[in-house]
């Protein structure tokens, strides 16, 4: 694929689609408090979780990242992009990349298509990445895709990462458009600290240390994080890249129609809003309802909250995610006028993909 951007100085990636898929499996706190030494008023009160969805065992991230996939296509009006690109920590497999994979199955034959590792900021990452395909001119339509299957790797038996996290997909379609038309991303933060690579890991299953069960615990082949202190960072770096981004537009927290960040934990998204100076009611909070589905939780948030129409065109947008690196961004989009979109854990109109 080859596209100029010759006399298009004022080129920009803009928003023309979305969708999002969460398996079919709902799991309330009483099935968890049922299994784990827990319970609904804990899980309530520390996270604001009440349900998340689960992977049946045959579906892996790629079924995901294709059914959210083909919802955002849908909702965009047309099936053409140039490039595909997915944000996972659980891709299918360690090779090849999952991308691939997904293009094919959407009837993407031959475009570009690769995945993208920033954990829980992943989908900032990937927007950043679809966002310059299009500017630099290498690319006219990109599909974006945030999907992980964190049942694969969280511990069953981890009452601390059991409760939190959840399963699902979102996508967003970016098409060629100019800088201030409606849907138009706008700036963007990202940000590392690799010195803190062990807060959020899985230690074994990479050349580090390879996977071997004979050479690794159980804990060192699952999901570990040092929840408070993720806690703290996450609080911190998400104010301070949401900050950022504003600044670098000229822009307050009073410009903010609606504050869309990654879904971690309830208690995370109202300490963010708070010091950003946001009132709790222009928050978006998917994770009630689908716990922290990592590189999923913005494009899942965004379709939920446009489904229910809690997103009007024009308003402006403000996305801030933080995750495993660590890493951390923000971008920052007016929302344009978009078709109505199935809400992500909505099934009866189509069939298991
Ligand atoms: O997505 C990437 C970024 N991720 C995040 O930002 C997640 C950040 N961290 C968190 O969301 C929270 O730290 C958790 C929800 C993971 C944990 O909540 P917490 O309020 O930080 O709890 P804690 O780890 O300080 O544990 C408090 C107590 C402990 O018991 P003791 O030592 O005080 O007796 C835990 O053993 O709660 C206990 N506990 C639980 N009790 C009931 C931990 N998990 C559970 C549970 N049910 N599921």
């Amino acid at each position: 694929m080859a596209v100029s951007s010759a006399g298009r100085p004022d080129r920009a990636a803009v928003l023309c689609g979305l969708g999002g898929w969460l398996p079919r499996h709902r799991v309330d706190n009483d099935e968890l408090a049922a299994r784990l030494d827990t319970d609904d008023a804990w899980i309530r009160t520390r996270t604001g979780i009440r349900s998340r969805h689960v992977a049946a065992p045959h579906e892996a991230t790629s079924d995901l990242a294709v059914a959210a996939g083909r919802r955002a296509l849908a909702n965009s009006g047309t099936h053409s992009t140039d490039a595909v690109v997915v944000a996972t920590t659980t891709p299918d497999r360690t090779c090849p990349a999952t991308a691939p994979l997904v293009a094919a199955r959407l009837g993407l034959a031959g475009v570009a298509a690769f995945d993208v590792g920033a954990v829980c900021t992943g989908f900032i990452y990937a927007l950043a990445a679809g966002a310059g395909l299009i500017t630099s001119g290498v690319a006219d339509r990109v599909l974006v895709i945030g999907a992980d299957v964190y049942s694969r790797i969280v511990d069953a038996d981890d009452r601390q990462n059991a409760v939190v996290f959840g399963d699902g997909a979102g996508a967003l379609v970016l098409r060629t458009g100019h800088a201030g038309e409606p849907g138009a991303l706008g700036s963007f933060d990202l940000g590392s600290d690799g010195t803190h690579e062990d807060m959020i890991t899985v230690a074994a299953g990479g050349s580090r240390l390879p996977a071997e069960a004979s050479r690794t615990s159980r804990a060192e082949r699952h999901f570990a994080m040092r929840g408070k202190e993720v806690f703290r960072h996450a609080s911190s770096r998400m104010t301070q890249s949401a900050r950022t981004v504003l600044d670098c537009s000229g822009l307050t927290a009073d410009d903010v129609d609606r504050f869309v960040p990654h879904q971690a934990n309830l208690r995370i998204l109202r300490t963010v809003a708070t010091d950003l100076g946001l009132p709790a009611d222009r928050c978006a909070t998917h994770v009630e309802r689908a716990g922290n589905t990592c590189a999923a939780s913005i494009p899942l948030a965004l379709t939920d909250d446009h489904a229910n129409q809690a997103l009007r065109p024009g308003d402006r947008v403000l996305l801030t995610a933080f995750g495993g690196g660590l890493t951390w961004g923000s971008c920052l989009l007016t929302w344009p006028e978009l078709p109505p979109a199935a809400e992500p854990a909505r099934h009866e109109e189509e069939s298991a993909p």
